[in-house]
């Protein structure tokens, strides 16, 4: 299991007002600012900050397994709500971009409380519900996520609050055609999906044949092990690509970190 220290003070502590995005998602300056950074606690836009090694270990390890298994996508859940699925999918996401051969496409698919947006400054216009809908071009909703040293690596499907039935909406065929064209778009490209917990809505079964494998994100101290057990019921029958516990208060220091690919 990796381990991952709780990061930047209290946890679940809201950072900043999920309200203010600028505008202009092209140049977006802010989430380099060493305050954004802190309050959104996107680490891995740091990588030589001892806490990023986290990062760079998880990133090795899912990349390896990706490669051995020729996989190129990946969802991101959790038995409950909470539990850092959202921080840990946009940390993944950029320390995978740093990489100058890889880009990445990170998809937010939880659409009952979708955070990316706010995790990477971004002022949502469209959603994959006007591709779907309005038969708006795909270009229209993913946006670059204007990290300049990214160099157009990272592009993000973000989405916004308030959808209802979204199992019906993950199912829904037209959103399958969706997903298989995004796919053929990415050509080279890892996609992680950041899902919905699995234990509160059908939605991650509903979406479960959209990514090759999953990763479990298990909150230190506020995970049962009757809720894990149950949630990786649910999901037996797809490749796992290991556990991050989050939050962990029995850490000496950001360092400290494990990885397993067992529950
Ligand atoms: N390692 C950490 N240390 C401290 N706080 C953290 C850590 N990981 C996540 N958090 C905080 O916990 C809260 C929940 O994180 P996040 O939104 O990533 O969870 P989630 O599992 O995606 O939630 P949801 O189920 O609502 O989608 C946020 O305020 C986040 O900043
Ligand atoms: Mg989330």
């Amino acid at each position: 299991m990796n381990k991952l220290k709780n990061l930047f003070g209290k946890k679940n502590q809201p950072a900043i007002d999920a309200t203010s995005y600028p505008e202009d998602i092209e140049n977006n300056p802010a989430i380099s600012d060493s305050s954004y950074i802190r309050n959104q606690r996107l680490i891995a836009m740091r990588p030589q900050a001892s806490e990023a090694s986290n990062f760079k270990i998880l990133r090795a390890k899912i990349l390896r397994q990706l490669r051995t298994n020729q996989w190129n996508s990946f969802g991101i859940s959790s038995s409950r709500k909470g539990e850092g699925k959202s921080m840990i999918a946009a940390n993944l996401a950029i320390s995978i971009a740093m990489d100058a051969n890889q880009s990445v496409l990170l998809i937010d698919m939880d659409f009952l409380d979708p955070k990316l947006a706010w995790y990477f400054n971004i002022t949502v216009k469209n959603t994959i519900k006007d591709c779907l809908f309005f038969n708006q071009p795909l270009s229209r909703v993913l946006i670059d996520s204007g990290i300049e040293r990214l160099n157009n690596r990272l592009s993000i499907l973000p989405s916004r609050p308030g959808t209802y039935r979204t199992s019906d909406l993950i199912s829904n065929p037209k959103m399958q055609r969706l997903i298989a064209e995004i796919k053929a778009n990415s050509e080279g490209k890892i996609i992680i999906f950041d899902l919905p917990p699995i234990l509160v809505s059908d939605d991650v079964l509903a979406s479960i044949d959209y990514y090759d494998a999953l990763l479990f994100v298990v909150e230190d101290g506020a995970n049962s092990g009757d809720d894990l057990k149950k949630a990786l019921q649910m999901v037996d029958d797809k490749p796992f690509l290991g556990t991050v516990l989050n939050k962990s208060n029995d850490l000496v220091n950001y360092q400290d970190y494990y990885y397993s690919d067992q529950a």
